[in-house]
């Protein structure tokens, strides 16, 4: 059976490049697209023709998107876990190949215009995927499905209410969450329970690929770095939830129901505010429960394997 087409819309980072090792084991990833988010637009850009090259898929094109939020400049604080390049901790050698001469937003439109069935999965800000709403009315019909990491049902990271994703550019979050796609959403409350500690990475270390090595290095400095912030010996893999819950969906439950993107709040600006008054287990069979889809819990262990089984299939 042919594979889902897919593009990832990504700011590499550490859990993103696991998303991109799972992505092109999983899918025909047409290409991927970059955004400002956890390092500067070129160095995210720089790290996912890294990643690529490491995981010997220079075939798959790499186009560059926003830098920074539809509204204001984009928050430097993604570097504390991921280091001055977005992806500290390996030695992923310069990539000799450039990206595309196309604008990543430009490229996410044509390809999922032109590619009946194609799903995005967006790991990083929201920014290209909401300014592909913008530009074309038909993208967000069109696009098959569109997987999530962002957001919370519960608590936020990078303030009391607000996850990364969604708080760097909350703006570009309401357009997609308002645009009537189909939305999977795996928020905090549902990535944290895939967290990795130094027992796990070296589970992916002895799949015994280069590329398992490199991702485990990583990962081990994503892990120490997380820890010096927040005190926990383990750090969730969030992005690469983003792309199972399509690949593998049998590894997560679901909940159906209504989720905002708070814009003005003091204390709650980038907060996803999560209905639990309609929960609905499963697909509403009639009358809209809400807007999105979300992953509310998942295998983590079944998750991991995954990350493992894609490793071994990498250089
Ligand atoms: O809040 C987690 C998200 O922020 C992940 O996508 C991670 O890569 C960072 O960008
Ligand atoms: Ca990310």
């Amino acid at each position: 059976m042919a594979r889902m087409k897919a593009i990832i819309d990504c700011d590499p980072g550490h859990d993103d490049a696991v998303a991109i090792v799972l992505a092109a084991k999983h899918f025909d990833l047409l290409g991927v697209t970059t955004v400002g988010g956890n390092a500067p637009l070129w160095r995210v850009t720089d790290n996912a023709l890294r990643v690529l090259d490491l995981i010997g898929r220079p075939d798959i094109p790499v186009a560059r998107g926003a830098a920074g939020p539809l509204m204001g400049s984009l928050p430097g604080v993604g570097q504390r876990v991921h280091g001055a390049t977005g992806l500290d901790g390996a030695d992923l050698p310069r990539s000799q190949r450039a990206v595309i001469p196309r604008n990543g937003v430009e490229f996410l439109i044509d390809t999922v215009m032109s590619n009946p069935g194609t799903v995005v999965i967006a790991t990083g800000p929201l920014t290209n995927v909401a300014l592909a709403m913008r530009q074309e009315p038909r993208f967000a019909r069109s696009v098959a499905r569109l997987s999530i990491m962002g957001g919370s049902a519960t608590w936020g990271n990078v303030s009391a209410a607000a996850e990364f994703n969604v708080w760097a550019d909350p703006e570009a979050a309401h357009i997609v969450f308002t645009s009537g796609a189909k939305l999977t959403m795996c928020g905090l409350d549902l990535t944290r329970q895939a967290a990795v500690g130094r027992e796990t990475i070296a589970g992916f270390r002895g799949v015994g690929t280069r590329t398992a090595g490199v991702i485990a290095d990583l990962l081990e400095f994503y892990r120490a770095a997380s820890e010096g912030l927040t005190g926990s010996p383990t750090v969730p893999l969030h992005d690469p939830c983003a792309v199972a819950v399509l690949a593998a969906p049998e590894l997560f439950e679901f909940r159906f129901g209504q989720v905002e993107v708070e814009t003005r709040g003091e204390w709650t600006r980038g907060m996803t505010v999560v209905d639990r008054r309609r929960w609905e287990s499963e697909e509403p069979g009639v009358g809209p429960v809400g807007n999105c889809r979300l992953a509310t819990r998942v295998d983590a262990e079944g998750l991991f394997a995954l990350v493992r089984e894609a490793l071994a299939s990498c250089p």
